[in-house]
């Protein structure tokens, strides 16, 4: 077994982890590939990752696989990341069953290509009642898409007479947005070594760890998710409070 993962308390387990998956590029071109060959490989560290969390007894896992902004890339490189993406989805449903993972996603599927779309739609079904983790892909999805959807959703109900402006609060206002029945993450990994949140999850981050690491995705392993995890354990979160007002367990 892995030292790190020896050192990992399972009782104080990060409930949900979101990554932003970035580097598959630069990886590429450090191996002298084109673009493509980081994405692809980016895969195999998407299935190592999931089945690592799974095993730990992680209940959600939110992977960045497709923001808003991704569409402005070279259209062959979009052509490529949205095959990758059904070829993966169909290649993997039974493993995610025979691992009782549930795929669900967060983002604007309407806008995909049909194909991926469908893909999609048949692995969230096929996947529907398995409960030992759940897999979240953000597609075609950013936090200002998602929250500017939320406030017109919101506003359409107080328009309608269903809602009263004065009721708004935070319970509102998450119920509405594309995580309602998913928890905050509590800790946020990206890698790559970019320190940016990149219109990511902006609003469920409020008090969430943060974690950067300069690994490039595809290099990413069971070993540095455990790293993580240690990391986010070792700190102190407050919520505001002072430390002595902490309960230590
Ligand atoms: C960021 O690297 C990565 C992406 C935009 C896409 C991530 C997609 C995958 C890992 C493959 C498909 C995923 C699933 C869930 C099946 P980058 O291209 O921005 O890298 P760079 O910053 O080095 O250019």
């Amino acid at each position: 077994m892995s030292v790190l993962l020896a050192e990992i308390d399972k009782n104080r387990l990060p409930k949900h982890i979101a990554i932003i998956m970035d580097g598959n590029g630069r990886w590429a071109k450090s191996q002298g590939m084109p673009r493509v060959f980081g994405h692809k490989t980016g895969v195999t560290s998407v299935r190592e990752i999931t089945e690592a969390a799974a095993q730990l007894g992680v209940e959600f896992l939110t992977l960045y696989a497709f923001s808003t902004e991704n569409w402005n890339r070279p259209p062959a490189e979009v052509t490529a990341l949205m095959t990758l993406l059904v070829e993966t989805i169909k290649r993997e449903i039974n493993t995610l069953n025979s691992n009782n993972i549930r795929l669900k996603t967060i983002g604007d599927l309407s806008q995909l290509p049909e194909r991926s779309r469908k893909a999609l739609e048949d692995g969230i079904e096929k996947t529907k009642n398995n409960s030992r983790m759940t897999l979240v892909l953000a597609l075609n999805y950013s936090s200002r898409w998602e929250i500017v959807r939320a406030s017109r959703l919101i506003a359409k109900k107080v328009e309608a007479g269903e809602l009263k402006a004065d009721q708004i609060d935070e319970d509102v206002f998450k119920a509405h947005l594309a995580t309602y029945d998913i928890p905050d993450p509590e800790l946020l990994i990206r890698t790559s070594g970019e320190l940016r949140i990149s219109n990511y999850l902006l609003w469920q981050i409020a008090y969430a760890e943060l974690y950067f690491t300069d690994v490039f995705w595809p290099d990413f392993r069971a070993d540095h998710l455990y790293k993580a995890i240690l990391d986010y354990q070792n700190r102190e979160r407050r919520f505001g409070k002072i430390s002595e007002q902490l309960v230590n367990p």
